[in-house]
């Protein structure tokens, strides 16, 4: 559904993204993998239209979102959840859930989404548990929930993640790539994940890219991508104890 071909992408005058080529199919997961400061967040940036690109990135084979700005790519249905999570520390969860509405609505709080909430609450409990509570007060993992709750209540094409299990505990993670799971057997939604935590990416996704230096330097289905010993030498060594 996403054919990424020779992506540069650039911070002011330093490239960051040296030609990436990366697919993303309908109804799977695929995932970038790669160590601190490879480029990850740089490419889902470079997608969402956050930075300076040439090349090429069609959607469903038809629309080119290179040179498109953000307003665009996040109205194609393209939600990207950010590294950090970055919810409304100020707004309820109930809120931060209604601004993810935003898009489809053409303003805030036109149109009834009482469905779209009602599956994010069933979906994440404790958020409809905590819904008027405000957003700092959350624990990391509920504000993971939270950020992917507010991405689905756009009715997302493609859900692309950032370092979802990012600070959190391998329990917590561990709940989390089981929803993340759900999303994509149950929903139906591609994602497009990105993790510094390899082990569990190859053990959540169909296909897998590893990233290294703004370049994809291998790919291969995750279930293969797994027992590669490079992969396993350079990427599972820090995770390696936790599952
Ligand atoms: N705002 C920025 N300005 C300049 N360089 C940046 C900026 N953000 C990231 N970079 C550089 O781009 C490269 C890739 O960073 P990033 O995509 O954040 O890595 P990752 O998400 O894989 O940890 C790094 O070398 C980083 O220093
Ligand atoms: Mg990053």
């Amino acid at each position: 559904m996403l054919q990424i071909k020779n992506l540069k992408a650039y911070y002011g005058p330093i490239q960051a993204l040296k030609g990436i080529d990366l697919e993303v199919e309908k109804g799977k997961i695929t995932c970038l993998i790669g160590c601190n400061g490879a480029g990850k967040t740089t490419l889902l940036k470079a997608i969402s239209g956050m930075l300076r690109r040439e090349g090429s990135i069609v959607l469903d084979g038809q629309v080119e979102l290179v040179n498109k700005p953000p307003r665009f790519v996040a109205r194609q249905g393209i939600i990207h959840v950010p590294e950090g999570r970055h919810i409304f520390p100020g707004l309820t969860v109930k809120e931060n859930l209604e601004t993810g509405t935003i898009n489809w609505h053409g303003f805030f709080g036109r149109k009834p989404y009482d469905r779209e909430l009602e599956e994010v609450y069933a979906l994440f409990p404790r958020l409809k548990e905590r819904q008027n509570q405000l957003g700092w007060s959350l624990s990391g993992g509920e504000q993971q929930m939270l950020a992917m709750g507010r991405a689905l209540m756009a009715r997302p094409k493609l859900l692309m993640l950032d370092e979802p299990s990012m600070g959190l505990a391998p329990l917590i993670i561990a709940e989390l790539f089981e929803k993340i799971k759900e999303i994509n057997t149950e929903q139906g939604i591609p994602i497009l994940l990105v993790e510094q935590n390899a082990r569990l990416a190859l053990e959540i996704s169909d296909y897998a890219y590893v990233i290294d230096g703004g370049r994809i330097i291998l790919s291969g289905p995750s279930a293969e991508l797994k027992h590669d010993p490079r992969v396993i030498d350079a990427y599972f060594g820090k995770f390696a104890q936790k599952h």
